[in-house]
């Protein structure tokens, strides 16, 4: 499909030598020739109005229509009367023009996809986010569109600051905040911060960190070393036995077994870092959305000394944003915001300041307020659609989130009974792919429900546990 320009003058890549000898229409028709034939103008692709182009070009705009007639002429370009001037389709499709655009990919998974990670895009506060948009634009000082502070606007850092010591209590200042492109830049900047201090190993959790994060610690110079989960979080003993001085962890919600770290094993985490001289990553990860257990604070509010805590609006907006943050130690301020500059001289200003507007004016609660009702009935959808479908079946991880833990019976092959949920259309995505060394317990299924609609739980649940009958007709599902 062309892009369909709005207004009556798209702009048009045209030079006109004056001096050259050659005549204004003959290097305007050519020039239109060599870019419809090379596709940089697309067939069905509206052209300027000759008003507009000879404004753009400082030529006469009777010299304009008549090279627009003679491409016309020679089958290049269509007009209807009243209508703008296109790009004939049938003149671009020249065999060194680029491929047509391949058709939409079908819808994956017809029934069902209960992928994670993703929140709910229909939620994403479309209303919201224009209003402070535009709100900043009309408030902000012309110094708001000039380079910012590359570690953040400092009214949004105040703003998240306050924030977070508010909801999650956490233990800093402003001037600790650093704003990042999600979590994914936090993550890398905190890494390169740490490999240049000497450490050169980075513990995760198993199952856990994905490639993207692992991959990071090696972009780093850092080994990526594996480190189980248990029913209370991070197997810190096992930690211990690592040469690790750094440590990435999901402590509110952990991914993907949704286990919350335990009270214990918090401390002896503390612990660990105080003597090993270690550096706790903290990934405040599904903290908004929190059901039926009291809300735990982050572990930075903990131990500032020694936790750097990461956060992200990629769950509770939109991941679209790539807005996110790190709250350091003091120590580590100054090369994190040197490392900042140089990735990027600072993230987008005028975004940063509307996420603060957001926040200030009590629409981001709101919203969230909003998103934590309608996942808290997808979660009571999934439970009670399993308790009708599948009763036998034990649920984990529950707690917060997005998504659960399915444990299915003993024996199943997580593999094939993906490959035949996908062949009905729908979409799973099992647990042993996310260990590295660590084993899972037995076969389970790890059920996104954030993007995943009410109606479409139901039907999915429903085929999962026809697949688990058919399968194995004589085990309880
Ligand atoms: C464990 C974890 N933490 C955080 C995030 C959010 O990352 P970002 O802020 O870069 O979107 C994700 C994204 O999927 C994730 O899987």
């Amino acid at each position: 499909m062309p892009v369909e320009w709005a207004g009556s003058g798209p702009e048009l890549l045209v030079t006109i030598d004056r001096h050259c000898g050659a005549g204004l229409r003959s290097q305007l028709e050519d020039q239109m020739r060599d870019a419809i034939r090379c596709g940089r103008l697309a067939g069905g692709e509206r052209l300027p109005s000759s008003r507009e182009l000879a404004r753009a070009l400082g030529l006469s705009r009777g010299l304009v229509q008549d090279c627009y007639a003679q491409l016309q002429a020679e089958g290049y370009l269509t007009s209807r009367p009243g209508s703008a001037t296109r790009v004939a389709t049938a003149a671009a499709a020249r065999p060194d023009a680029p491929p047509p655009a391949a058709p939409p990919a079908p819808a994956r998974h017809a029934v069902a996809d209960f992928r994670h990670g993703v929140p709910d895009l229909r939620l994403a506060p479309r209303e919201d986010w224009a209003w402070a948009i535009r709100e900043v634009c009309r408030t902000a000082p012309n110094s708001a569109f000039d380079y910012g502070d590359p570690i953040g606007e400092p009214r949004l850092r105040e703003v998240l600051a306050a924030y977070l010591r508010r909801v999650r209590a956490v233990a800093a200042g402003a001037d600790q905040v650093v704003v990042c492109t999600g979590m994914a830049q936090a993550l890398g900047l905190v890494l390169r911060v740490l490999a240049a201090d000497g450490i050169d190993a980075l513990a995760f959790e198993d199952p856990g960190a994905g490639v993207s994060t692992t991959g990071q610690a090696v972009a780093a110079g850092m080994a990526a070393v594996p480190v189980p989960v248990d029913a209370d979080g991070l197997d810190v003993a096992a930690l211990e036995r690592t040469p690790a001085r750094a440590v990435l962890v999901t402590p509110a919600h952990q991914w993907p077994t949704g286990v919350v770290l335990a009270g214990h094993r918090r401390q002896e985490l503390i612990a660990w870092a105080r003597r090993r001289g270690g550096v706790i990553i903290e990934d405040d990860y599904d903290a908004e959305f929190r059901y039926d257990r009291d809300p735990v604070g982050s572990l930075q509010g903990l131990a500032p000394d020694c936790v750097v805590s990461l956060g992200t609006v990629s769950k509770a907006l939109a991941p679209a944003l790539r807005l996110g943050w790190l709250i350091a130690p003091e120590r580590l301020l100054g090369p994190l915001a040197r490392g900042k500059l140089i990735a990027d001289r600072g993230s987008p200003g005028l975004d940063q300041l509307a996420l603060a507007t957001l926040i200030e004016s009590g629409r981001y609660d709101r919203h969230l307020r909003r998103a934590r009702t309608e996942y808290a009935a997808r979660r009571e959808t999934l439970l009670a659609a399993l308790a009708v479908h599948a009763p036998a079946l034990r649920v984990t991880g529950l707690a917060a989130g997005f998504h659960a833990i399915l444990h299915l019976p003993a024996g199943t092959d997580e593999d094939e009974l993906i490959e035949q949920a996908r062949r009905r259309g729908v979409g799973l995505y099992g647990m042993a792919r996310m260990h590295r060394v660590a084993r899972p317990a037995g076969p389970q299924l790890v059920l996104g429900f954030g993007d995943t609609p009410k109606r479409a739980i139901e039907a999915g649940v429903a085929a999962i546990a026809g697949l688990l009958r058919e399968a194995s007709p004589l085990h309880d599902t």
